[in-house]
């Protein structure tokens, strides 16, 4: 039996690096990572060790390489700089050297941890992506931000950091618990939102078998997702301008996942919410459409997504908007949905934000 493989890649001015997407292509890993000899340390969680810790080991091995395992906690509370010091430590035991590479076994905790330590790693070592979540096989894992948390705030210690290599093996995605797969599924109606008509009306028609878990269905938005993506990078790596339509639905998620402090909602959740907010902000300040907000509205409906704005404190959420990195001069810059496949980032003044969010808010 044959396994089918698709290639994709992202370019970059200093090079770039392939993508490879394919149902249960974890035995080939090894061999996709070019000629053995070196060390590699695998990072990842008990759980995922568990589950595909053996595979990518003896993948690993049987092309020559000679892979140990580093394991920490599970959860976002643990992407942090404490956890980025023991692996230093690890591999310095392990006598680590330039040559050496990291491989990022997991979701996007793990992802974001690896990328940082081989980012910072004398002074940058190479790593691969192993992404097993949704929203790290779409998104996390491609296009090199990397980074660990602060006790005030997520992401504020990190750096730009391209993989060698992104193996995507979406067969991993079965053991995922449902309310994360569901989260993830939020991250691919954005992409559809923002740059794919197509995918979007895909994902309206086979919504019942994406929720399956269909092979032929998520493999399809999945491949989607990750073109999107590494195009939008290959054009803006370091977020000077298009990049930021990546945002969507994010500046209000993020929002709404401070004030309820990260437990209420996962954070495709919170992008499902903040996604229709920016849709109702768009069609209220007329350079949207009803049908987007209704469109969109059914779409994360059928796929069980949130879509109702939380009864929070408007005070609060304010309070968090206006203190986001995108504010400039007093003006929330959101990226908006013009209609689906097309939106465009604007600068909003505060009134108008203040209006909308207290209707919004009241519905
Ligand atoms: N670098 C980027 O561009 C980027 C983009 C999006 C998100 N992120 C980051 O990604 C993180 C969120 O990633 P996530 O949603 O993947 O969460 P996660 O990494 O915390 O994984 C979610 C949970 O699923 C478990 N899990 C992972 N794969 C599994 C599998 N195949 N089977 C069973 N359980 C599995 C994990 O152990 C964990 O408990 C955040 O820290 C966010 O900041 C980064
Ligand atoms: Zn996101």
């Amino acid at each position: 039996m044959g396994l089918k493989i698709t290639n994709l890649s992202l370019n970059l001015d200093e090079g770039g690096y392939k993508i490879i997407v394919g149902y249960g292509i974890g035995s080939v890993l090894g061999q996709s990572m070019g000629k053995g000899g070196n060390k590699v340390a695998v990072i990842t969680h008990p759980r995922i060790g568990r589950l595909y810790g053996n595979e990518v080991m003896e993948s690993l091995s049987k092309a020559g390489f000679a892979p140990i395992v580093f394991q920490f906690p599970e959860g976002e509370q643990n992407k942090t700089l404490a956890h980025a010091g023991k692996i230093y430590d690890f591999l310095i035991q392990n006598r680590f050297e330039r040559s050496s590479t990291l491989l990022a076994l997991g979701g996007g905790v793990v992802g974001d941890m690896t990328g940082f330590v081989a980012a910072t790693f004398l002074r940058g070592i190479s790593y691969v992506q192993c992404p097993t979540t949704v929203v790290a096989q779409v998104d996390a894992a491609i296009g090199g931000k990397t980074g660990v948390d602060h006790p005030k705030g997520k992401n504020l210690i990190g750096a730009f950091h391209q993989p060698s290599l992104v193996f995507v093996d979406p067969s991993k995605l079965a053991t995922l618990p449902e309310r994360e797969y569901v989260a993830g599924l939020a991250e691919i109606v954005k992409y559809g939102v923002i740059y794919d008509a197509a995918l979007f009306a895909f994902m309206e028609a086979r919504a019942e078998a994406i929720l399956k878990r269909d092979k032929e269905s998520l493999l399809h938005c999945i491949k989607r997702s990750i073109e999107i993506k590494a195009e939008v990078v290959e054009k803006d790596e370091k977020e000077s301008g298009l990049r930021k339509i990546l945002n969507y639905g994010h500046t209000f998620g993020h929002a709404i996942e401070t004030v309820t402090h990260y437990k209420k909602y996962k954070h495709g959740e919170a992008v499902s919410i903040g996604m229709m907010a920016a849709a109702e902000m768009a069609y209220r300040l007329g350079t949207g459409s009803l049908e987007v907000v209704n469109r969109q509205r059914a779409l994360l409906q059928g796929l069980g997504l949130p879509t109702r704005f939380p009864k929070l404190a408007l005070a609060d959420l304010l309070r968090v908007l206006e203190s986001d990195k995108k504010v400039v001069g007093g003006k929330v810059y959101f990226v908006l949905p013009e209609k689906i496949g097309s939106v465009s980032v604007q600068k909003i003044e505060r009134g108008p934000i203040r209006k909308i969010l207290r209707d919004i808010c009241l519905n």
